[in-house]
């Protein structure tokens, strides 16, 4: 079979890694980079490390408004479906490269398949609710992580198709994080030792383009009793300096570019806790027994929360530094995001959905 897998941002890589790792063992992909991410840092870090092979076209659509960005992808995705013809397209998470994959396979041919389906803030002012359920509602072959999204899926009436698979994310962090316990040296280079700091991570549109919700989670990280490194976002740092905060942050935190994936799992995996309003981030935490402090009202990742790993304080700088300062005794933790087989379970169940029927077999074989 032939899979044309979209990918664009940052943790799309991530998740595109485990799963293109088992397709590619016995069937054509076909990658596209929407080009959505671009700088060195957040794109060809992720290939290199994790050995993703070369896109097969890279769309080169850099930033733009929503509207400008997502029409240039869909134009692209479009032509490059129509020159292929593959059977299946295969979208991951909530990005607006997910939203163009869909709405661009959904017209043609191919099966629509989306890795992380059935996931919901309930926020919709947040431009990844709107790609999730406009990508889910468009999809054929629905990928949900856990029962609860499987259920929230139910609930909007999408029940066809629908397999719960557990989390690619997991996948990947189980690979990434022997490798990076052998091969990272960045908790050297940034002179951190294992327990002793916070990792934090910002880039919601909303925590950063409100200058006083960000300035409020610059307040709460800087008041950590153990020194903070901050990975910094580049929409995160223009906004920090257009908000005239960009030099406190600088003295107050240990601010550094983004760091590839390996430093990132080895940092993650160290810290003491983590300070984040990243989906990504606060499931792998989770997966590395790192307490999570989500600076956001909500969350779809619901299972961390529900164990007491994972605590929602907003961008209130109190709740932040008091949920950063005191002590917590956890029980064990729930495995809801399945075992780290997502992939390859991704992969049979598609191979499966184009599997001609019982029946038209007969037919073609009489
Ligand atoms: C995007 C996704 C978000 C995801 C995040 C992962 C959407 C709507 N948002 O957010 O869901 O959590 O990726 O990191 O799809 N920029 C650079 N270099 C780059 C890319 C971006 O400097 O390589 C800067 C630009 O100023 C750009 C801004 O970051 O305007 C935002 O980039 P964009 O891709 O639109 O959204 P993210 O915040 O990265
Ligand atoms: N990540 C990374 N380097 C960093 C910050 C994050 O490799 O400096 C990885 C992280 O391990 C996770 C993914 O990027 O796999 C999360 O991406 P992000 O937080 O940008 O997006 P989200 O998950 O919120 O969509």
């Amino acid at each position: 079979m032939k899979v044309c897998s979209v990918v664009g941002a940052r943790p799309q890589f991530v998740k595109a890694f485990a799963v293109s790792r088992e397709l590619r063992t016995d069937h054509e992909e076909i990658l596209v980079h929407t080009g959505q991410h671009y700088d060195e840092e957040l794109s060809d870090v992720f290939f290199d490390e994790l050995g993703i092979p070369e896109p097969d076209y890279n769309l080169g659509v850099g930033s733009d408004t929503h509207g400008r960005q997502t029409a240039a992808m869909l134009e692209g995705i479009e032509e490059i479906i129509e020159t292929e013809g593959p059977d299946v397209v295969l979208l991951y998470g909530d990005t607006n490269s997910t939203l163009a994959g869909a709405i661009a396979g959904a017209k043609i041919d191919p099966l629509v398949a989306h890795v992380e389906a059935g996931l919901r803030s309930y926020n919709r002012d947040m431009p990844e609710e709107i790609n999730r359920v406009l990508t889910d509602h468009a999809s054929d072959l629905l990928f949900p992580p856990s029962e609860s999204a499987a259920a929230t899926l139910a609930e909007e009436g999408i029940t066809e198709r629908v397999h719960v698979v557990g989390d690619v994310m997991y996948d990947s962090i189980l690979w990434a994080r022997e490798v990076a316990a052998e091969e990272s040296e960045v908790l050297d280079d940034l002179g951190v030792s294992e327990g002793e700091f916070v990792l934090s991570t910002v880039h919601r549109a909303n925590n950063t383009d409100e200058p006083d919700r960000l300035e409020s989670i610059l307040d709460g990280i800087s008041a950590a009793p153990l020194p903070v490194v901050l990975p910094v976002h580049p929409r995160t740092e223009n906004k920090l300096q257009e908000h005239g905060l960009w030099e406190r942050a600088r003295s107050e935190l240990e601010v550094i570019d983004p760091v590839g994936y390996l430093d990132f799992v080895r940092l993650l995996d160290a810290a003491e806790r983590v300070a984040t309003d990243s989906g990504g981030v606060q499931k792998e935490a989770f997966y590395l027994d790192t307490i999570c402090v989500t600076m956001r009202d909500e969350t779809e990742w619901i299972e961390t929360v529900e164990s007491d790993w994972n605590v929602l304080v907003g961008a209130d700088h109190e709740a932040i530094e008091k949920e950063l300062s005191t002590n917590r005794y956890l029980e064990e933790k729930p495995s809801p995001y399945g075992d780290g087989s997502a992939a390859e379970e991704i992969v049979t169940v598609i191979e499966e959905a184009l599997q001609p029927t019982t029946e038209a077999r007969s037919v073609e074989d009489a």
